[in-house]
């Protein structure tokens, strides 16, 4: 099983990796797995400059030189995706959103219907809800949705009880994420 997981942080290796980490250590219990980290801090990807080829041609038409195609070719030949955002003002980072703009076109021209999909925002406690939201069309209805996790990582301790409940979830979300892999099955996409 290969999961590749897409952090949008500006700080890289901040809280919302680390929710990551909790979920790679409890997929790893349990079974064997490739786990890769795209830290689109230091990805090439650069801005999408809005010329809409990739929606009205196709994503080959892209006039953006960087590492699109290889990141295309890596999510393609991946079971699991996830992408995981910092809330901010309540909505994903800059980061994220080009991202999910460099892959608008997989909503008109869908694709990637082999992957599933989890996607995690944490922030200080408010805007989680319109992150998670700000994520969901991504790839438009190829890969479904397994699981959406919500993480509160405010700059101060949290209490020991928050932090278990939270942890709690980001291990049952983890354990249905590889069982849904597993299985294989999906549910068939609507009408959207
Ligand atoms: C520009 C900016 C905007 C933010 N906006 C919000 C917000 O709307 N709500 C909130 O609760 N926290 C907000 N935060 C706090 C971050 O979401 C929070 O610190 C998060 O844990 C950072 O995750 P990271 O370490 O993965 O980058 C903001 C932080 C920054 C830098």
């Amino acid at each position: 099983m290969k999961i590749l997981a897409v952090i949008g942080s500006p700080r890289g290796k901040g809280q919302g990796s680390r929710i990551v980490e909790k979920v790679e250590k409890k997929m790893k219990r349990l079974g064997k797995l490739d786990f890769e980290y795209l830290f689109l801090k230091d990805a090439d990807l650069k801005l999408c400059r809005g010329c809409f080829l990739c929606i009205s041609k196709g994503r080959k038409f892209c006039p953006i030189e960087d590492d699109a195609n290889k990141i295309e070719e890596k999510i393609g030949n991946t079971d699991g995706v996830i992408l995981s955002s910092p809330g901010y003002v309540y909505n994903v980072s800059w980061l994220m959103k080009n991202f999910i703009d460099r892959f608008a076109y997989s909503n008109h021209r869908p694709q990637f219907f082999d992957q599933k999909l989890m996607l995690i925002a944490n922030s200080g406690g408010a805007g989680m809800e319109e992150t998670i939201d700000a994520m969901r069309n991504t790839f438009g209805v190829g890969p479904e949705i397994v699981d959406e996790i919500t993480y509160m990582s405010p700059p101060w301790d949290l209490t020991d009880k928050a932090a278990v409940k939270q942890d709690n979830t980001v291990d049952k979300a983890a354990a249905n994420f590889y069982n849904s892999i597993l299985n294989g099955e999906r549910e068939v996409p609507g009408l959207h």
